[in-house]
């Protein structure tokens, strides 16, 4: 059985429905909190943040409760779910900005209204089918860094020691960490893995966070 989950995030009952069953459980907060973790880390006065795949908007409201002297902007291709994050984040509207861009297929840096300091996702770049298209993210994030930005990465992984068959976008974490360096990040490194189970892979468990700093 292939570990695959297919999704069709452009349409609006599809969206809410997807969203009701993604609420985040305590495991998943724990990667909201390694990456909250990371960007206090930055310690600049005023971070600004791009989340890459911005869905429903649970990592951007969780962030935006923790830290108040940052800008966000949610980047994601699906207008339903940039409603959907807009309701979520609705106290922090004097911060947060939306931006409708495809990470594959168009120039979506130039779509960007302000510059980042740090790129986060979370459980969004293995949709992108494949590896090229995550390198291609890796390298747009790169070139849009300032040095020593930092990009933060929370995916669903293949675990490096499975045999199980995934989806394209499903990568090993020595593969990620690889595509990182090869995009021209100097330290990546693999945080941690969540819900490691190798031998009872689902489209839920297995993944990991990801740092890489330019
Ligand atoms: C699982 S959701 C992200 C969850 C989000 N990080 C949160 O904490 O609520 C993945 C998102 O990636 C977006 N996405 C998938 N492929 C995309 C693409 N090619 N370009 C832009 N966004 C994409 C989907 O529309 C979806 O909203």
């Amino acid at each position: 059985m292939k570990i695959e989950a297919l999704h069709k995030f452009h349409d609006a009952d599809f969206s809410k429905e997807w969203v009701e069953k993604f609420e985040p459980t305590p495991p998943r907060i724990k990667l909201f909190e390694t990456i909250l973790k990371q960007i206090e880390k930055v310690g600049r006065k005023k971070t600004s943040i791009l989340e890459l795949g911005i869905g429903p908007g649970f990592l951007a409201d969780y962030l935006l409760k923790e830290l108040n002297t940052v800008t966000y902007e949610g980047l994601d291709f699906s207008e339903s779910m940039l409603k959907i994050a807009a309701k979520r984040t609705a106290k922090h509207e004097k911060i947060i900005k939306f931006t409708q861009a495809d990470l594959i297929n168009e120039v979506w840096t130039e779509k960007l209204k302000k510059s980042p300091d740090v790129v986060v996702s979370t459980w969004a770049l293995h949709d992108l089918f494949n590896k090229n298209n995550i390198f291609n993210v890796y390298k747009s994030a790169h070139k849009i860094l300032p040095k020593d930005g930092v990009f933060l990465n929370g995916d669903f992984i293949k675990p490096e020691e499975s045999n199980h068959e995934y989806e394209g976008g499903r990568i090993r974490p020595s593969e990620h960490i690889k595509l990182l360096q090869e995009a021209g990040f100097k330290s990546v490194k693999c945080l941690e893995e969540f819900e490691k189970d190798v031998e009872n892979p689902t489209t839920a468990n297995n993944y990991a966070c990801f740092k890489a700093k330019k």
